[in-house]
């Protein structure tokens, strides 16, 4: 009896995540990423990615386990990313998950990822007063969320319609000739720079743009100018002044990204805005957020960086939600769906 224990499996992306969850309580969270793999490419090679998956699931399982101080047998259901994310990755861990349940005849339930991002920060913050807005951003995913009930009722209300907020960092980090992943590296490089220097465009927040695509973002545009600025520095035999690229790039999408956050949350009638992803540990994304966020009366939640980023403890706490919510298991022929919408 008492609260539902869930192991949960996330595989969408570059990390295999296997996490045990007792109701709001963390048991454990194995994490292995196959982003040394990926470096030399300059971003995820999906087939790359799959065969680490196949790799590392069993032994990540097995580990957190042990952590956890849990039998197999003890659980009260599996639960698995469904969707969104990479076809090939997502259909390892499913299958791994699929196994899992049928050979300890247990529940499973295929969950939406980015509702993870959401369900998480219960582990650290408790009960989410809603309704509220989440603002998840990543390599993968940029999208803001209605959230009016974590396990039931969650809608988008924007997204990125290019680029998703991670990958332009790390698509500029390469055109500035920085390391991959690029977002830890161009954070700290601005941190020497003017965000002021060069004004760069803010992708959707024309009056035109903004009718119909309100809380949504584009960043594509903005890499291509950062792109034509160093260009030009060179073909005039300038040196590019590192820093201030940097800053200012940092400047234009962490400007859009804290502007629509709490502009949704007014839009929403929501007074608490969770902030998740692999780019919520950005430290000018996080200055402005709390800056806008302080001004407007909304209180920010964001889990620990180890929970921002991809892990299975996010989808074994939403899994927890959805025992608890009476929502019924996912039939043994569940598919994978890339384009999941939550
Ligand atoms: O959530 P995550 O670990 O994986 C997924 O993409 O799902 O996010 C990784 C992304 C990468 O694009 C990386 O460049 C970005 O998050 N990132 C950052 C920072 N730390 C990681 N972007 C900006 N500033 C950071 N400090
Ligand atoms: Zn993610």
């Amino acid at each position: 009896a008492g609260q539902p224990l869930v192991l949960g499996i996330e595989s969408s992306c570059d990390e295999t995540g296997v996490g045990i969850v007792s109701g709001h309580t963390l048991l454990a969270n194995e994490v292995a990423s196959s982003v040394e793999q990926h470096v030399r490419f300059g971003g995820v090679v999906p087939e790359v990615a799959s065969r680490a998956h196949l790799q590392a699931l069993v032994p990540a399982v097995r580990r957190a386990c042990a952590k956890a101080d849990v039998d197999l047998s003890e659980l009260d259901a599996i639960s698995v990313t469904a969707g969104p994310g990479l076809m090939g990755a997502l259909v390892v861990g499913l299958a791994g998950a699929k196994a899992l349940a049928a050979a300890l005849g247990k529940p499973l339930y295929g969950l939406n990822h980015l509702a993870g991002h959401v369900a998480v920060d219960l582990l650290d913050h408790g009960p989410l007063p809603t309704p509220c807005v989440a603002l998840l951003v990543s390599g993968g995913h940029t999208s803001l969320l209605r959230v009016g009930d974590i396990a039931t009722d969650i809608t988008e209300i924007g997204s990125t319609i290019d680029d998703a907020a991670g990958e332009a960092y790390d698509k500029v980090a390469r055109v500035l000739g920085l390391s991959y992943p690029g977002g830890p590296v161009i954070d700290r490089v601005a941190a020497d720079g003017d965000p002021r220097a060069i004004r760069f465009p803010r992708g959707l927040t024309s009056p035109r743009d903004l009718e119909r695509h309100r809380f949504d973002f584009s960043f594509s545009g903005l890499k291509t100018a950062v792109a034509r600025w160093v260009e030009t520095c060179q073909r005039e035999g300038r040196e590019v002044p590192l820093a201030d690229v940097a800053a200012s790039f940092q400047e234009a999408v962490c400007d859009v990204l804290s502007a629509k956050a709490v502009e949704a949350c007014a839009h929403v009638g929501a007074d608490h805005l969770l902030v998740g992803g692999g780019v919520a540990a950005n430290s000018r994304l996080r200055a402005l957020l709390a800056e806008r966020a302080a001004a407007a009366g909304i209180t920010l939640r964001t889990p620990r960086p180890a929970l921002c980023t991809d892990n299975g403890a996010m989808m074994a706490v939403l899994g927890v939600e959805v025992v608890k919510a009476g929502g019924r298991p996912s039939p043994s022929d569940l598919g994978a769906d890339s384009g999941l919408p939550v």
